[in-house]
């Protein structure tokens, strides 16, 4: 059965992009199935989905091909990257800063750097430098100092129409372009690279003047220091947040200041967020556990200030809202914490967290307080244990020996003991149950 469903264009007006961000996180998703589906195939799909199973879907509106990739696969996880993409129920977008209402998707993923969960507040979000889909071979050997060309490219198609002028703006230093269309200007092009070709140009170039685009946290994620050029408007958030990072962004045009800047290596993301992304795409979605939106925010500092949570918790100050705001912001953004909240007869029952360690995921509980003492904690933790399952190997609880409600909980529930250790001077054991 087929298990993620991509579904991007790409032609010389909407550039490679869509295509290349789809098809970094279809790899990351195989061996599972996957299917990529776009309304026209040109020479940009041969080369940036390659190996990938495609289909052809033509359509007036990518929301028609939309609708029919629903038909075809009721059962398979949508991800869409298209900017004019509207039908988002349920599905996985990639977002692109442009305004649209994205409110029914199950989750966005807005790769841009400086992006907060509070920019998307009704909807479940990751973003920033750990979750920018880029291919395998991005995380990769680093970038060294070299003596190599400078690398130039104003996105595959130079949709701005700029690459003349600024390589006129920077001769004569050595350069090679990467332009999927050669401009004729007499340098060496390079165009429909492997990506592990790409990966290595970049690695051989002394440093990049490249479009705010997927190409700049491309070079990011190697340590190639680059100065960006602002060729679109929905670049503007990649650009600010490149520039926040050190690294001089210029709108198209300014060439004589481009061609003076000293490139910055801004060290942002590790290359990797195509496999976190991925192991999103296929964790199983269930009704009654979902996702912690920027929206839950007070529920969730209500329960965590509890005076039951706060007595059964390794620290037990209650916790300011400006606290709970920031550490909200960053387990949202983190690629090693979940955090959802439990549903039953239309009502919040709970939260739980989910940290990732190499002893396995730890579960945090917190039942709603005026739901406790009627099982809640038990279906919590069964809901927890469906999702759980096939993804994540074993769950890990440590639980105060003076919290008897928790102790029973984690035991009814199958989790055993396996060692005593305090925490915080609090008595405790630590549990595991493997999946
Ligand atoms: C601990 C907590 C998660 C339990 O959830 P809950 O929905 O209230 O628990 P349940 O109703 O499912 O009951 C769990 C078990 O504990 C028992 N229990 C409940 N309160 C108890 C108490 N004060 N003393 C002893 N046992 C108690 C219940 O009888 C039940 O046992 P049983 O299944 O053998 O009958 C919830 O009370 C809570 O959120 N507490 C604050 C935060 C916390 O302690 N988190 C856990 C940190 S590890």
């Amino acid at each position: 059965m087929i298990r993620a469903v991509f579904i991007a264009d790409g032609n010389p007006r909407l550039g490679a992009g869509h295509l290349v961000r789809t098809a970094a996180i279809a790899r990351a998703c195989q061996p599972a199935p996957v299917r990529m589906v776009t309304r026209e195939v040109n020479a940009l799909h041969a080369w940036a989905w390659a190996d990938l199973p495609h289909e052809v879907l033509p359509a007036a509106t990518i929301d028609q091909t939309i609708a029919e990739a629903r038909r075809r696969w009721p059962g398979a996880r949508l991800v869409i990257d298209h900017y004019e993409a509207r039908d988002l129920a349920g599905a996985v977008v990639l977002d692109d800063g442009l305004p649209r209402d994205l409110a029914a998707a199950a989750l966005v993923i807005d790769p841009a750097p400086g992006v907060r969960p509070q920019d998307h507040p009704a909807v479940p979000v990751v973003g920033g430098p750990a979750w920018v889909p880029l291919r395998p071979a991005f995380s990769g050997p680093p970038w060294q100092p070299n003596d190599g060309p400078w690398l130039v490219a104003l996105g595959a198609t130079d949709h701005s129409g700029g690459l003349p002028a600024l390589v006129a703006a920077l001769r004569p230093r050595p350069m090679e372009l990467l332009t999927a269309v050669d401009p004729g200007l007499g340098l060496p092009v390079h165009a429909h690279l492997g990506d592990d070709g790409l990966a290595d140009l970049l690695r051989r170039c002394r440093g990049a003047i490249v479009s705010s685009s997927t190409i700049a946290l491309e070079c990011d994620a190697l340590g190639v220091p680059l100065v960006a050029v602002q060729t679109a408007d929905n670049q503007a958030r990649l650009a600010a947040g490149l520039q926040s990072a050190g690294v001089p962004v210029f709108p198209a045009g300014s060439w004589g200041a481009i061609a003076t800047a000293t490139p910055v290596a801004a060290h942002l993301g590790d290359g990797l967020g195509a496999q976190r992304i991925a192991r999103r795409v296929l964790e199983p979605t269930l009704e009654d556990l979902r996702p912690v939106r920027w929206a839950d925010a007070d529920l969730l500092l209500a329960w965590a200030n509890d005076p039951g949570t706060r007595a059964a918790s390794f620290t037990t100050v209650p916790i300011a809202r400006p606290d709970h705001l920031r550490w909200l912001e960053a387990s949202l953004l983190s690629p090693t914490r979940r955090l959802f909240i439990g549903w039953a007869d239309g009502q919040p029952i709970g939260t739980v967290r989910l940290d990732d360690t190499p002893e396995g995921a730890v579960v945090g509980i917190t039942v709603a307080p005026e739901q406790r003492g009627r099982g809640r904690g038990r279906q919590l933790l069964e809901l927890l244990r469906a999702w759980a399952t096939g993804s994540v190997p074993r769950l890990v609880a440590w639980v105060r020996h003076d919290n008897p409600a928790s102790l029973r909980l984690f035991h009814a529930a199958g989790y055993q003991p396996v060692r005593d250790e305090p925490i915080n001077g609090h008595p405790a054991t630590c549990h595991h149950l493997s999946l």
